[in-house]
């Protein structure tokens, strides 16, 4: 598609000397209204450089301005330049780019031949998937799409917590009250009620905690009971996530997780101390971080047992080494904030230039119904109930809204799952997000139900239409307001996409979304679409198909299905 903000910035690029087509296209705003143009140049941004009023500035550029075959006027108004479009060659530029590239539109190839890896998810082995997994699991998973459909490689891998002093726990409580038909009945919750109780006993009793570190350092040194038990236990756990992931629609490329790295952290403990970055404190080995302002990276424990940090190490060599990462992205709750900070700083010690393609995207925490999730306590919602529950209750809506839908089940899966994921992504990941049911489930609100609808509703009335939507149109009898409203809110796609991989940032996309479904549906109520003239319809149509095809990527890019029918 042609670029129409990049064009003007060339063509005024010739017209401002201090500052190139880049700096300028940097500029150019989307003004707040449509009388004032469809892209402005805030003046006052050049008035220090040109030595001259923002007012005198926009005038001048006014004067010099050319029209020319996609600029229509310009206004210089109160210090900004006003540029107006030739509306019919850029309704015609972006619809034909949407209708000519189908699941295409918006993608780009700036990332052909590199490489991301993303990490996400990784809920913890034996412990339930809680809806704080959830924000990783669905922050993550979109952060691929978007990142694939700029034409990058992508690598997804869930860095399953399967490893660390929590299965020495876990065992120790098995052995004491536990029993094999219990596991085998209850799985996952009963492992979870196990892991409850030795957090309760162990405050009441800390030799518990003692006994719970020996059976781990057991591990790490290949024990065969242990072993056993924690791979029992894994599989177990395996098996409900893959459930939870199938509702989602979530895939990974890999499943390394943290016992992926056990026969390699020796070579790291190696490393580190060849590198003279290892010292002894309290018995333990550590790097020490105080000249960076962070208490130091502990390496190994005084009884010789490796931690979480050791492992993001050894896995971070790891995957440069097989995968030649470009960056490597690892999206976990904010609280993780300073272990990121710490182990990333100590792969840069080591010598390794990468150091600075290794990324943490922290996101807030997620309450439900304003109360804060923790394990050890016991008081979790599992992330399978509230997916079930959003599938019940889109189904009751569907029932009483079209009792003659076929897929009922497929379409509430669809569109339950979607909403709780839309909802998830809704506000910028740092934010904590307080999840409540009529926020996610509301079918008129800003939420995934809305927009599926939304997209199945271009559907409906391209089906009914009963002809192709062709590039071939003419553009000049989209000349009402809302139309021209939906062509600029549609040409924003390629731009939305490209800012949400730069910030990291899913919400982009998904408050987008609300916008393209909102000016669809002002157009929609204003204007009939299926008219007798066939020139107009054939436009109107022509419309409603890029809109289908956005909503439809960027639904995608969100991790959310479009199903035609809702
Ligand atoms: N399992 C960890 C947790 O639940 C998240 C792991 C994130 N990835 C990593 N490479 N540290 O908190």
């Amino acid at each position: 598609m042609l670029n129409f903000k990049k064009a003007v910035a060339d063509v005024l690029d010739n017209i401002i000397e201090p500052l190139d087509s880049q700096q300028i296209f940097d500029i150019l705003e989307l003004p707040p209204n449509p009388e004032m143009g469809d892209l402005a140049l805030p003046c006052f941004k050049l008035s220090k450089i040109m030595r001259r009023s923002p007012v005198q500035i926009a005038q001048e550029l006014a004067e010099k301005l050319q029209v020319s075959e996609y600029i229509d006027k310009v206004e210089a108004v109160s210090g900004y330049l006003n540029i107006f479009f030739i509306k019919s060659a850029f309704i015609k530029e972006v619809l034909e780019s949407a209708i000519k590239e189908k699941d295409k539109y918006g993608s780009q190839d700036v990332g052909k031949g590199k490489t991301v890896v993303i990490d996400y998810s990784a809920p913890n082995i034996a412990k339930p998937f809680h809806v704080g997994h959830l924000r990783s699991t669905v922050i993550g998973n979109s952060l691929y799409k978007i990142f694939e459909f700029m034409g990058y490689n992508c690598v997804g891998v869930n860095h399953l917590g399967d490893w660390g002093t929590q299965f020495g726990k876990l065992i120790v409580a098995y052995k004491k009250w536990g029993s094999r038909e219990k596991v085998e009945k209850d799985q996952i919750k009963e492992l979870m009620a196990l892991y409850v109780r030795f957090h309760d006993e162990a405050e009441k009793n800390p030799e518990l905690d003692d006994e719970a570190r020996a059976w781990f350092t057991k591990m790490e040194r290949g024990d065969q009971e242990a072993l056993e038990l924690w791979k029992w236990f894994k599989d177990i756990s395996l098996k409900e996530f893959d459930r939870v992931y199938k509702v989602l629609g979530v895939s990974f490329d890999s499943y390394a997780g943290e016992s992926f790295y056990n026969d390699k952290m020796d070579a790291t403990v190696e490393e580190l101390k060849q590198k003279n970055l290892l010292k002894e404190s309290e018995g333990a080995q550590i790097v020490d971080l105080e000249e960076y302002g962070m208490p130091p990276c502990i390496i190994l424990k005084k009884d010789g047992s490796t931690l979480y940090a050791t492992r993001d190490i050894t896995a971070a060599i790891y995957r440069k080494n097989t995968y030649d990462f470009d960056k490597c992205i690892y999206v976990t709750g904010a609280s993780q904030s300073l272990h990121f900070q710490q182990w990333f700083k100590v792969i840069e010690l080591m010598g390794y230039p990468w150091a600075k393609n290794l990324i943490h995207v922290p996101f807030g925490i997620v309450s439900l119904g304003g109360e804060k999730l923790a394990t050890r306590k016991g008081k979790v919602v599992l992330l399978e109930d509230i997916l079930n529950e959003a599938i019940k209750k889109t189904r009751e809506i569907i029932e009483e809204k079209s009792p003659n839908m076929e897929n009922k089940d497929e379409t509430a899966r669809e569109i339950g799952v979607g909403a709780v994921i839309f909802s998830d992504l809704s506000n910028n990941r740092i934010k904590d997000v307080s999840f409540t049911w009529d926020e996610a489930l509301n079918f008129d609100g800003e939420t995934g139900p809305y927009v599926q609808y939304t997209h199945a509703r271009t559907c409906s009335v391209l089906n009914k239409a009963g002809m192709e939507p062709s590039s071939e149109f003419n553009a000049e009898l989209l000349s009402t307001k809302e139309e021209y409203q939906l062509v600029k809110t549609l040409y924003q796609f390629p731009e939305k996409v490209i800012q949400a991989m730069n910030d990291l940032e899913p919400s982009v996309i998904t408050r987008y979304l609300v916008d393209v479904a909102q000016d669809f549906n002002r157009f929609y109520h204003e204007h009939s679409i299926l008219v007798e003239d066939q020139e107009l319809r054939k436009a109107r149509l022509a419309l409603v198909a890029a809109t289908r095809i956005t909503l439809s990527n960027g639904l995608k890019l969100i991790g959310l299905s479009a199903p035609e029918r809702v």
